[in-house]
């Protein structure tokens, strides 16, 4: 488990708002088809910055096993996360929130169809699916929607190549 100065450090560092410079940005244009770099573009500055920032750490642990689709999902696994419009703070309300009521799947759906900060926080909640939807109907590789669906689910939970999972998963914990 990451120490809670990691964790403080993660937390302060997305409240620094802007992207990724532009050569990453060029870089990332060629590992995308046009309609996941335009879901990409779409994404907030400190949420591309992270996933630039995973997606170097997978290439470095898989080498040439990182193939366009596992680059486009360490890209692109938190794209779900703009439906929700919530910056830093929001999210760590709606983590807390989730951590503190009695919640279950229903729950969270109940509030994603609702109203008000409740919607949001079950639209954030519910990212991962969120995010697989919009890049199936981008038409993204099956291994990039699914790794997008599954990737805060348990390891046992998980269909995808168990090494390929497992690159993606530490990467984006660092
Ligand atoms: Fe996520
Ligand atoms: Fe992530």
């Amino acid at each position: 488990m990451a120490s809670i100065v990691h964790l403080a450090g993660r937390f302060f560092g997305s409240l620094r708002p802007g992207g990724p410079p532009r050569t990453e940005v060029d870089v990332v244009r060629t590992e995308l088809g046009p309609a996941e770099f335009e879901i990409w573009s779409g994404m907030s500055g400190p949420d591309r910055r992270h996933s630039v920032g995973v997606a170097a750490r997978v290439r470095g642990i898989l080498g040439p096993d990182a193939d366009r689709s596992v680059m486009a999902a360490a890209l692109l696994h938190d794209s779900g996360k703009v439906d929700s419009g919530l910056r830093t703070p929001g999210r760590v309300v709606a983590t807390v929130m989730a951590g503190l009521v009695k919640h279950d799947e229903t729950t969270i759906r109940r509030w994603a169809v609702g109203g008000g900060y409740r919607r949001r926080i079950g639209l954030y909640l519910l990212h991962p699916e969120r995010g697989a939807e919009h890049l199936e109907s981008a038409g993204s590789d099956p291994l990039t929607v699914a790794w997008t669906l599954q990737h805060h689910l348990p390891r046992a939970d998980c269909t995808l190549d168990q090494r390929l999972a497992d690159a993606l998963r530490v990467a984006d914990n660092d």
